[in-house]
């Protein structure tokens, strides 16, 4: 038996724990088909913890958070939360997760299935196929730089974009060892015609290409990256950049892959422990009536038996259980698809543990 691990669920707000909850059906079942030792917690975060508590990570949630082994979470946010001021909001649970826990390597997958290829709002032949990573430096940059804020005086407000070599060379490795398991090519995106910031962005990762001949490493500015994403989306394998850059991407690269109900994340730190969550928002517009996609929650917890666990097996089962689910015509009311192969979050939930191999 493999020893005990511990995974914290943080539902969140909105669709989050509708998507949760499949997710950990899913778990518990490879877990007891393959021996895992999986156990779980679950603690409040974002707008319901705020409702509960008054913040919106509470520091018993950061506590459970530091000492679980790994963390799934669904989606924090909505509407009735909008007008709190800054520290209250919902998404502060999620950055200060991310930096409490150092998670500084984002990778964010858009990888399309096949079977959905006419999902995509592009043209099948530019799409088919699609397999790429973007790897989202997470706890630095204009997130995170200071100074930020408001002049006293006047109405005026500020942010900073700060990167230093140490940050960027960490996450540039981690870009440099993920294109060396793919295709061997690296593309680096900055704003070095511009910005200072992004001038050093680009002498550390080229200095860095020298460690790692295998990979070809190309640089390109982040206007030019947005439109050959869509242009030419297959010319990517693994694009690495700071961390609003790769906040406006990957959301351009999830709509590739015709849902953003489909893409799973991972954030992990040195020691690949990770909060792993699907890309999509809390969407309270669908909150509560079963019409949530859970897929890209699923997939991320399989991205968590890999990364964190390096259960491979686990994961590839249910990336499989996915596609059998999906070569079927069963779709969520994301995905286009006939009405009678319309499936609830539940319903969509059970299939693919109905498929997962014994
Ligand atoms: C994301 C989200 C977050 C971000 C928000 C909710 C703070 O857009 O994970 O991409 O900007 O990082
Ligand atoms: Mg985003």
């Amino acid at each position: 038996m493999n020893k005990k691990k511990t995974i914290l669920i943080l539902p969140g707000d909105g669709i989050g724990p509708e998507v949760c909850k499949p997710a950990k059906n899913i778990l518990e079942s490879v877990s007891h088909i393959y021996d895992l030792g999986l156990s779980f917690e679950e603690a409040l975060v974002g707008g319901s913890a705020y409702e509960e508590t008054g913040i919106p990570l509470p520091e018993e949630t950061l506590e459970a958070a530091r000492k679980a082994d790994s963390i799934l979470l669904g989606a924090v946010g909505g509407h009735q939360w909008d007008e709190l001021e800054y520290q209250y909001r919902p998404e502060r649970a999620l950055l200060g997760l991310r930096s409490e826990l150092d998670l500084f390597a984002n990778f964010r997958p858009a990888i399309l299935s096949k079977h959905l290829t006419s999902s995509s709002s592009l043209k099948p032949e530019k799409v088919e196929n699609l397999d790429l990573l973007i790897i989202r430096e997470l706890t630095g940059g204009i997130y995170f730089g200071e100074p930020r804020g408001r002049k006293e005086d006047k109405p005026v407000a500020f942010n900073t974009m700060i990167y230093s070599q140490e940050e960027i060379e960490r996450i540039g490795r981690v870009a440099f060892e993920a294109a060396q398991k793919r295709n061997k090519n690296l593309c680096s995106v900055d704003k070095a015609n511009v910005l200072e910031v992004s001038v050093l962005w680009r002498e550390v990762i080229s200095d860095l290409s020298k460690e790692y001949p295998d990979v070809k490493l190309s640089h390109m500015l982040v206007d030019n990256a947005a439109m050959q994403l869509v242009r030419e989306p297959k010319q990517f394998d693994v694009i690495v950049t700071g961390n609003l850059f790769g906040d406006i991407l990957s959301d351009i690269a999830a709509m590739m892959t015709g849902s953003i109900g489909m893409l799973p994340s991972a954030s992990v730190n040195s020691e690949n422990k990770g909060m792993f969550e699907p890309v999509h928002g809390s969407a309270p517009d669908i909150a509560g009536k079963g019409l949530a996609n859970p897929l890209a929650t699923i997939l991320s917890a399989a991205m968590m038996l890999r990364y964190s666990f390096g259960f491979e097996e686990a994961a590839s089962n249910i990336e499989v259980a996915i596609d059998k689910v999906l070569a079927e015509g069963y779709r969520t009311h994301d995905l286009e698809g006939s009405q009678d192969t319309q499936l609830s979050t539940d319903e969509m939930g059970k299939k693919v543990l109905d498929n997962l191999k014994n």
